[in-house]
Order: C-alpha cells, then structure tokens, then sequence
C-alpha cells in the first residue's frame, strides 16, 4: 500500500470516529433555562431500550434522557443531605428488595408500606391510593418539598451539585424543580425487564410443573389476576377495591375515597406492580399480611363483599364462596408462580446502585 493510499485511510480512519462520536454526544440545548450555562458541555444520549411487548413510555420535552443526568439524579438518591433527619430516599427504597425496604413496626406516612420502584416510567397513578397523578417530575417535587422539605440553600452550597447542574441543566441557582427532573430521569430508568417470567414469555426459559400450574390459575378465571395484575408490566395502574375490608377501622384503609371523597372510591388502591413481589416483607397498603401465602389465602376465602367492591372479586361462580376455592396444591403452585416474577438482575445492576 502506498504511503498516500494509508495516510488516505487513516483520515478516513480518524473522520469516521469524529462522526461517531458526534452522533454519541449533545450539546446540552433542550433545558428550560436558556440565560446561564456553558455551551460547549455534551452529554451522552441515553438510549431507553424498551423490553419486548411494552408499550412505548412518554419523555417530558424539556427533560431528555442523558447518562450524566441519570447519574446526577442517581447521586441525590442516594445523598443524606436531601433531607433534615439523615434519611435519603434509598433508607426506605433498598435496591436489594426492589427499592422497597422491610416495614418497620408502624409503617410510613400515617402507616403505609413503602413502595417499590419498578417500571414507573409507565405509570400514570402513583402512591398506594393514587393521590399523586401526572408526571414522575411532578412526583419527585412532592417527594422534595413534603416529605423531605430538602434545603435548598444547603443544596446550593454543594460545589459538586452546583457544577452539576449548571453542566447538565444549565441553571446557576438550583432549585426544586431542577432537582426533581434529575430525580425523575433515574426513577425513569428502574426498568425490570428479566424475571423468569419475562424469559419464559421470550421462549428463554421453562417454568417448573408448579410455576406452570400457577401461571394457569393466574390468568386464567380459575385465579383471575390477570385482569388487574395485567400481563408483563404486571399492573393496570387503576382503582380497585379487591374486598380487603368490610369495616375501615383506620383512615388509610379508605384508599382512594381519601383523594375523591367519592363513596363508591372507599377501599380502592391502585392495583400494586407484582415484579420483584416475593422479596416484599409486607404485604398490601398497609402491611397487613407477612408472606405471599397469606395473601393468597386472602384472595382465597377472605374477600369481602363491600358495596364498592371490584365485580371481578364477586363474578356469579363466586358469590356464594367470596373466594376462589383453591385446594392446597393450587394455592402452593399460585405462589411459586408469583416468585418468577424476581428480577434478579435488576436488584444486583450495578447501574442502579449507589454511586
Ligand atoms: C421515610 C421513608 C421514605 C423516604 C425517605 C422516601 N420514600 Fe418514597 N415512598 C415511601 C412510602 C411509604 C411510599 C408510599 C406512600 C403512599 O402510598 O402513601 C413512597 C412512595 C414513593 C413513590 C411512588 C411509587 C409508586 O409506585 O407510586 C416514589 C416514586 C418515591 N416514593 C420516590 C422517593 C424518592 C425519590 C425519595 C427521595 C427524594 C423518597 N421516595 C423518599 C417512603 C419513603
Ligand atoms: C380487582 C383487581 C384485582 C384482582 C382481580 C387481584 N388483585 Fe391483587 N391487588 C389488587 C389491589 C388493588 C391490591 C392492593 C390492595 C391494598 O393494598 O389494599 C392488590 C394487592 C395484591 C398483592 C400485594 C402486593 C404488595 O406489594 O403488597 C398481591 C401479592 C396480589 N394482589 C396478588 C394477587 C393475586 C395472586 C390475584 C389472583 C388470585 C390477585 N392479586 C387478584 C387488585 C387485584
């Protein structure tokens, strides 16, 4: 090869990788606050990969995806400066279980179980009785300014968080809203998309003869879970009453009747995300129950015929039993089925984990 073929090649070589990384990195122009910020930062695009049979997700204009921002929100997850008692947001959300955590003996917020933090990017309801509507932005400043009435001023003096946001949001003051859009693009990105279940669906992997039993039960009339623990996603993000009580003795029992004042709302809960439900200590909004075997004793013979509750609890095959009149080998193989649904690649991601 001559020596002007190869010098050809190499700025071929050399062009090529500019395009590349071109393409790979952006300046920082998408933000709402045009006046401050250093044009020639970039930031790499993160590419949302959407698991297979999922509906696509919905990203606010004005908050991209970007792997420095993920990281940023990353890092407030994980910091004790946020709040004013030493907690952060990962004391009550532990990868490990989920981002749930166990109970402590009285629960959170009036006595609430905590919640996991799994595919919120596709959800349009949030807490146990849905008082939180809109975005995983908005959700974050209500994170912020209730329950942790974070600092801003202690905030504003963390050169790194300061640096930080004037690189990827462009703003020389940061302020709550600035904070939560960072928050909100790492909770975007807690996606389970590998439980057995999900390799199962992909033909990657064989359920045992007692998984496959309980998959039966689960959706099919026998257990009919599956019209509310919807397939994959593993909820339908709605209301319901699944007959949890026929006296509510405390005021969070009221559930959703607490947001609307609505008689026919009393008892409803949005329906909970089974992924990852086995490493859960406590079960229901206020963790009543302490294994998934109590649960499905519930489901079995417990259920209560409210006015409010969902018909699916009372079909005609079940008014007289209020139940679904599982035998003992059934209940066992609706439990085990309801296991596959462990992620256990995402409670062990690194990318998730504390920085
Ligand atoms: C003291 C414990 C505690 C701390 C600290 C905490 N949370 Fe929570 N979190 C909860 C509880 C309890 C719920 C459910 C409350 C309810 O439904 O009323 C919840 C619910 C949520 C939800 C709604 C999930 C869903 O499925 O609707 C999100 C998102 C969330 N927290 C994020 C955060 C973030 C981000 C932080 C830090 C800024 C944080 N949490 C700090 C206990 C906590
Ligand atoms: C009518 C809708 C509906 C049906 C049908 C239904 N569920 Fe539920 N499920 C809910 C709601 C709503 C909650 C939360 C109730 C609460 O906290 O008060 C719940 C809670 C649960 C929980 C507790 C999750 C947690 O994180 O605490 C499990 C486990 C569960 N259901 C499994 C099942 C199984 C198994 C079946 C079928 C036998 C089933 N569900 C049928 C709506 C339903």
């Amino acid at each position: 090869m001559s020596l002007i073929k190869k010098i050809q090649l190499f700025t071929t070589a050399i062009l090529l990788i500019v395009v590349i990384a071109s393409c790979k990195k952006e300046p920082v122009n998408n933000n709402n606050n045009n006046t401050v910020g250093d044009d020639t930062v970039v930031m790499t695009p993160y590419e949302f990969v959407l698991p297979t049979h999922f509906p696509a997700i919905t990203i606010p204009e004005d908050n991209k995806l970007y792997v420095e921002r993920i990281e940023l929100g990353k890092q407030l997850f994980f910091d004790t400066r946020l709040s004013n008692d030493g907690k952060s947001c990962a004391s009550c959300h532990k990868q490990e279980y989920g981002f749930s955590v166990p109970e402590p003996q009285h629960g959170f917020d009036k006595g609430h179980t905590s919640l996991p933090m799994i595919n919120l990017a596709w959800y349009k309801n949030f807490m146990w009785n849905g008082r939180l509507t809109g975005t995983l932005e908005d959700v974050m400043m209500t994170e912020l300014t209730v329950r942790f009435n974070t600092d801003l001023v202690k905030i504003n003096n963390i050169s790194e968080y300061r640096v930080m946001f004037k690189n990827f949001y462009r703003v020389d003051e940061i302020k709550y809203e600035d904070m939560a859009k960072a928050l909100a693009q790492y909770m975007r990105v807690l996606v389970s998309r590998d439980t057995k279940y999900d390799r199962y669906v992909k033909g990657q992997a064989v359920l045992t003869p007692m998984e496959e039993e309980g998959r039966r039960i689960f959706f099919s009339e026998k257990g009919d879970c599956f019209h509310c623990h919807t397939n994959l996603l593993a909820t339908d993000n709605l209301m319901h009453n699944n007959g949890l009580d026929s006296v509510y003795n405390k005021d969070i029992d009221l559930g959703y009747f607490n947001v609307t004042g609505n008689p026919n709302d009393k008892g409803k809960f949005r329906t909970p995300n089974l992924r990852n439900v086995a490493l859960r200590t406590h079960y229901m909004h206020d963790g009543r129950f302490t294994s998934l075997e109590q649960v499905v004793d519930f489901y079995n013979t417990g259920v209560n015929k409210v006015p409010s509750v969902d018909p699916l609890m009372t079909k005609d095959n079940r008014d007289d039993v209020f139940g679904l009149g599982l035998n003992e080998v059934e209940k066992k193989q609706l439990v085990a089925f309801l296991k596959t649904f462990t992620d256990s690649t995402m409670i062990t991601d690194k990318a998730f984990a504390a920085p």
